[in-house]
């Protein structure tokens, strides 16, 4: 009986729901970017979000999950499109137990929802098991029924999660693993089962039983299995999968959602798509449209969740991704950067799932736009190198592993598409030189598929410690105790001085690194011992501090731990002006603005936000006003508890992509009539006048889409304040204005003249020297300014322009003056006339200008003018057009003569000039001039 549901939509919330009912909490699917994890580039599976509740040491709530997770491999990229099953990104249908349902459960209910929800065929289900995991092939032979023939013994490679770990790693839970099969009958062979590879049985869920902690090896390399003992569930569905069989299509890009996507890539590039057709033209552009739209999917998902195309990591995984599928989309005739149209289409289909895809697109649009443009350019660039390499080594049949890397880490050339230019020429890349290049280089960029855990006591002690209460917001003074010390990884009971040391407290003062705010520094003190506390960063709600010992031997036990008040005061009151600033950029900018990232610190702070253009400076003094006035204002900041509903009716600001509990702390800036109101764990003033003051000191791009302010409060904005009213009051003093108040008008001028503010007291006075210089010279008088700042400025410029141009025209009327004398000294040679002359204190210009004004006083006329003022000495040559004609052209002789006495020149045929190094040699390149005359001549 065909199942009811159909869609992807559907079969994904209709999982969700059976897991919901079986007690499961429908939990959000974890960011694509692991948070707090530099070891993985990317979320690959369902359990990675919970990797610690496996192991014992989350802090969830629950103990049943379910979730529909992103995720993204590219250890496989080059067969997506090519296979029926691969993909980058993809959704993975999860439930999971954390010590509490185990195998019964995750088999019955796995079945239940196949067969009863999903309304599949059981005759068409195979299974798999762990060769001595008797258990689970004991509940799916006597409790489901399923004959012996279906159910298959396999080893660690197949039915071990992660597959080989007991032998080769990584690290972290994992354990025997059952998996479900599904018959697409494409062969009537009765003896193909699941463990051929012919395509019939695909493997449509995986249940994970981790019950250990993979550790390494043993010396002998025998496995390392640690008992976790806890029975935990991980399983894993992918959603294409299973809806390529509930639609009864084959391959995954046949479902109804992914054939959304490809259908807009069949629009844009006019390319017949047709799945039938497996060999040929037809099947190489199936191929293109569909890793067109997979790579599509999975640029939109990873810009939205925050990997924006770099050069290292993550970064360059999706800058890999947008060059793939520019180039695919390239063959498939589409010459314009158009994938960013693509994105609708994703949005179209996915949104309702996860909805950040659509509050995103303009900037995933604006990113790939931007992206794929720079490609196309770099790729023109990178074919014509590729051309000239293969020109080299013409002949050859191996082309250099060096320039293949180069190609590929210059310019961005994916090496496929190497391999298959040269493989044109008959061709193959010298692999083993490439790959001795790309070890060394990939070492940062490699993805690991689940993170190797370092070991730690405090670690390793976090399910005892628990979570670290803060008790700091007061930045009082706390009496606690260090409950444990740790010293170079392992727990100690002294470190002695000098020593860095990490450790816990049973309560805390000091506020660990979180949602942008800097940690605390300062002092914890016991019997006897002095730790410098200068790091502190929360694991799990476990605090850790990192500090030195000032005074040893430290010891666990009674202290009392001290935060730097000053600091912490600084501190918050960036972080409030922090949320003005936010607020302000609401009002000023439009309600699009959301938070991107944020760093508080003691000196300043840092605001990144989207906005697809530049702020204009009226628009940064607008919103540093509004805060500013809010400052003067004095709204009392309020602090309260509630839960998430209550604080979402009341607007309150949520940082974008963040997770909240259910209970948030929420800030709200003026209670009565707030003026900001945002979620926030960090330290607030209690009045909004405690910021003092408020500056913006940088507005900048960092992304495509992405704009960020730095900004000071307090103490450094008032420094800066009044260090910007010194600069203000040199500037007033250099153009006579009696003061310069209004730091607008700073920007102004600044903007006159084109310089940041802070250059603008030495600009004026580098242009007023000029101006006083040329007056000097030029014996004429300045005409007095007068008028406002900006006024003034303006007539400094123009005062400057007008003299520097009386100077030019003076020096073009010397070099005129002196040039007529020169014509005395033309001779007749051969039927030309000749100039040949040494001429004083003329520099490179003037020389350039005397030759202008004597070519025209006669017809047939060749100048050579040598000249060593300035410290450089020149040769110039003219010529009148008629000499042109009969072989005498300037550039050519003064290449000629400069050369023969070691200098380099050139120009147009009837002016030309060279430099000369050595002036001494002048007098013997214009003895050269009539020989040379002659050669030519005679031609
Ligand atoms: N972790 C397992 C997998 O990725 C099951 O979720 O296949």
């Amino acid at each position: 009986m065909p199942s009811r549901l159909f869609t992807t939509s559907e079969i994904r919330e209709s999982f969700l729901t059976y897991f919901a009912n079986k007690g499961c909490v429908r939990y959000p699917s974890a960011s694509l970017l692991p948070e707090n994890d530099p070891t993985t580039l990317f979320t690959v599976a369902g359990m990675s979000q919970f990797k610690d509740m496996f192991l014992g040491r989350g802090s969830h709530p629950f103990t049943r999950a379910t979730t529909s997770q992103k995720c993204l491999r590219t250890n496989d990229i080059l067969n997506v499109g090519r296979t029926a099953r691969h993909h980058t990104f993809f959704e993975m249908l999860g439930n999971f137990s954390f010590n509490d349902y185990f195998k019964t459960e995750a088999i019955h209910w796995a079945w239940e929802y196949l067969t009863q929800v999903l309304s599949l065929d059981p005759s068409r289900l195979s299974i798999s098991v762990h060769r001595i995991d008797d258990e689970a092939y004991r509940i799916w032979n006597q409790e489901i029924g399923i004959p012996p023939e279906r159910i298959f013994r396999l080893g660690d490679s197949d039915n071990f999660w992660p597959a080989d770990a007991p032998t080769q790693g990584p690290e972290g839970p994992g354990g025997f693993c059952s998996e479900i099969f599904w018959d697409f009958r494409t062969n009537d062979d009765p003896k193909d089962n699941l463990t051929s590879s012919t395509g019939r049985f695909v493997e449509i869920w995986n249940l994970v039983f981790p019950q250990f902690n993979v550790r390494k090896p043993n010396g002998d390399g025998s496995p390392n299995l640690e008992q976790l003992g806890r029975t935990n569930i991980d399983t894993g569905m992918g959603l294409e999968r299973i809806c390529c069989v509930v639609q009864g299509v084959y391959n995954n890009f046949d479902i109804d959602l992914l054939q959304s996507i490809v259908r807009e890539v069949v629009r844009i590039s006019g390319q017949p798509y047709d799945t039938t057709v497996k060999e040929g033209p037809q099947a190489a552009l199936n191929v293109l449209l569909r890793r067109v739209s997979d790579h599509v999917r999975a640029i939109t998902f990873c810009v939205t969740d925050g990997a924006l195309p770099g050069n290292t990591g993550r970064g360059y995984i999706v800058r890999r991704l947008i060059r793939r599928a520019t180039l695919d989309i390239d063959k498939l005739g589409v010459s314009e950067s158009r994938l960013h149209e693509i994105v609708g289409a994703v949005v179209a289909a996915m949104a309702d799932a996860y909805p950040d895809i659509a509050k995103r697109q303009d900037l995933v649009r604006e990113t790939l736009k931007a992206e794929e443009a720079a490609f196309r350019r770099t790729l023109r660039r990178g074919l014509e190198l590729l051309g000239r390499a293969l020109e080299r080594h013409a002949g050859a049949t191996v082309f250099s592993g060096d320039d293949a890397f180069e190609l590929v880490t210059t310019h961005g050339f994916p090496k496929e598409v190497i391999a298959e230019l040269v493989g044109e020429k008959g061709m193959t890349i010298d692999e083993a030189r490439y790959t001795v290049r790309w070890d060394e280089h990939t070492a940062i960029s490699n993805t690991k598929q689940i993170e190797v855990f370092t070991s730690s006591a405090l670690q390793e002690a976090k399910p005892r410690l628990g979570a670290t209460p803060f008790q700091g917001y007061d930045a009082q003074p706390l009496g606690t105790t260090i409950t444990l010390l740790e010293l170079g990884g392992r727990e100690v009971t002294e470190a002695p001085a000098g020593s860095q040391v990490r450790f816990a407290l049973g309560a805390t003062p000091f506020y660990a690194e979180s949602g942008g705010q800097v940690a605390d520094t300062g002092l914890v003190q016991g019997e006897g011992f002095r730790i410098r506390v200068t790091d502190c960063q929360k694991d799990e709600g476990l605090v850790i501090h990192s500090g030195l010992v000032e005074q040893g031997p430290a010891r666990p036990g009674a202290v009392t731990a001290t935060v730097d008040a000053e600091r912490r005061k600084d501190i918050t009151r960036h972080h409030s002006a922090t949320h003005l600033l936010h607020a302000a950029l609401g009002q000023t900018l439009g309600s699009h603005i959301e938070q991107q990232g944020s760093k508080v610190e003691s000196a300043s702070l840092r605001f990144d936000f989207n906005n697809p253009s530049g702020m204009t400076p009226a628009q940064i003094t607008q919103v540093e006003d509004w805060v500013n006035q809010r400052i003067h204002e004095g709204h009392l900041v309020e602090i309260k508890q509630m839960p998430i509903e209550e604080a979402r009716t009341l607007g309150a600001k949520a940082q974008f992509g963040e997770k909240y509990g259910t209970q948030v702390r929420v800030i709200t800036m003026g209670p009565e009539t707030p003026v900001s109101r945002e979620f926030c764990g960090g330290c607030h003033v209690q009045n909004t006048r405690e910021i003092r003051a408020f500056r913006i000191v940088k507005e900048e791009a960092t992304a495509a889409g992405i704009r960020r302010i730095t900004a000071v409060a307090g103490r450094a904005a008032m420094a800066l304040a009044s260090h910007e009213a010194d600069l203000a009051r040199e500037v007033a003093d250099l153009i006579g204005m009696q003061s310069m108040d209004d730091p607008r008008l700073m920007d102004a001028l600044a903007q006159t003249l084109k310089v940041p503010r802070k250059d603008l007291a030495a600009r004026i006075q580098q242009m007023q020297k000029e101006m006083f210089d040329l007056a000097g010279r030029l014996q004429v008088t300045l005409i007095t300014a007068s008028g406002s700042a900006v006024e003034r400025v303006d007539h400094l410029q123009a005062e400057l322009k007008r003299l520097r141009r009386l100077e030019e025209s003076k020096q073009a009327q010397s070099a005129a003056g002196s040039s007529e004398l020169l014509l005395d000294r033309i001779e007749e040679f051969n039927g030309i006339s000749l100039l040949i002359a040494q001429i004083e204190s003329a520099d490179a210009k003037g020389l350039g200008m005397m030759v202008e004004s004597l070519r025209s006083k006669r017809a047939s006329l060749l100048l050579v003018l040598a000249s060593d003022s300035g410290g450089r000495a020149t040769l110039a040559v003219g010529v009148t057009k008629d000499l042109i004609n009969r072989g005498l052209a300037a550039g050519e002789i003064v290449k000629q003569l400069a050369e023969s006495i070691g200098g380099r020149g050139g120009g147009r045929p009837e002016l030309a000039q060279a430099g000369v190094p050595d002036a001494s040699r002048l007098g013997e390149a214009l003895a050269g001039v009539k020989p040379l005359v002659l050669k030519l001549l005679r031609g």
